[in-house]
């Protein structure tokens, strides 16, 4: 008999906010375990007006990679996108057909 195992990643992810200190900055979940193959998505949101949105990755390694710079739209890189809302003050990353190597930190800066 043939077991097949789904790789449990976890992504965890806490949040950074620059420019204005009194701003809040939520995202959401906080921590998302996933299964190879799944779509997901998470999300950043801010009590202020939100003129762009940075997001990075940062590898179990500490490495912090920089996926997206966003200020309207959509914009994707390979099975990522990000999306933004800037008058509902929100920012989606979607991860598509997640991989083990997804599993990282996720932050989002917000430019207010
Ligand atoms: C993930 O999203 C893609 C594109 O939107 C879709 O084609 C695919 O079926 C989705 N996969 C799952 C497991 O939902
Ligand atoms: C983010 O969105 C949630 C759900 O809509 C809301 O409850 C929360 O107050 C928002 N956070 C900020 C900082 O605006």
């Amino acid at each position: 008999m043939k077991t097949q195992v789904g790789v449990l990643m976890a992504l965890l992810w806490i949040q950074i906010c620059w420019i204005r200190v009194e701003m809040q900055v939520e995202q959401s979940p906080g921590v998302l375990i996933l299964q190879e193959g799944r779509n997901s998505s998470l999300t950043c949101n801010t009590s202020v007006a939100m003129a762009g949105v940075q997001w990075f990755q940062q590898n179990p390694g500490g490495h912090l990679i920089f996926l997206f710079y966003i200020a309207s739209g959509v914009q994707q890189k390979g099975r990522l996108e990000a999306t933004v809302n800037t008058k509902e003050r929100y920012s989606h990353l979607y991860i598509r057909d997640s991989q083990p190597g997804d599993s990282a930190t996720f932050f989002c800066a917000v430019e207010a």
